[in-house]
């Protein structure tokens, strides 16, 4: 393991039985905190964006705001919200998308994104994959090109990446690490 994802990981907290009873929750606060650790999860996905010839960030309310934002700006692209329903004042995009129980939504403002945009979706975790697909969808229905999904952690025990590779076509999905 490289010293920057060595540095990522020492900075995730494991809370046991959090939102609910058998769950392990990855707490990415005391990352946050650390400017070095911080500056350098900035960095790497800046780097990716960069690699992959992203023109726009979209970041997944609400821990995609986090590092999606400042990787924008260090990238030098326009960063895009994509919100949970009912935040956004303009025109949007709407997105469905099923929950373990249940089911959620997600809005993009349709102005913020066109034909000629690549984009780079920026997350802290992904566990399943709903929620990155949708914001794939989000993002073809706009027009616009995926030019990959980039998250700090990747959770192996769950489905998430073959559930995203088959629609990504092709697009990278990057894991900064593995857990
Ligand atoms: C969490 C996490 C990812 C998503 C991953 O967000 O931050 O966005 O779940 O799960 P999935 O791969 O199964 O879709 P959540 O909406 O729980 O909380 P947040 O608003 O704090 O980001
Ligand atoms: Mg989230």
């Amino acid at each position: 393991m490289t010293d920057v994802k060595e540095l990522l990981l020492s900075r995730i907290r494991d809370v046991a039985d959090y939102p609910q009873p058998g769950v392990m929750f990855k707490d990415i606060t005391p990352l946050l905190a650390d400017p070095a650790a911080f500056t350098a999860l900035t960095d790497a996905l800046a780097e990716l964006a960069v690699r992959n010839g992203a023109t726009k960030i979209v970041g997944l309310e609400a821990r995609g705001f986090i590092l999606g934002a400042p990787a924008a700006v260090r990238a030098g692209v326009g960063f895009i919200p994509v919100r949970k329903a009912g935040k956004l004042p303009g025109a949007t995009l709407s997105q469905a998308y099923d929950l373990e129980y249940g089911s959620a939504e997600i809005e993009v403002h349709a102005e913020d994104l066109a034909a000629g945009d690549r984009v780079m979706v920026i997350d802290d975790v992904l566990a399943t994959g709903g929620t990155a697909e949708a914001s794939l969808q989000l993002i073809r229905r706009a027009g616009a090109e995926v030019a990959g999904v980039a998250v700090l952690m990747e959770l192996s025990f769950l489905p998430g990446r073959q559930r995203l590779e088959a629609v990504l076509g092709g697009a990278p999905l990057e894991a900064l690490i593995t857990v």
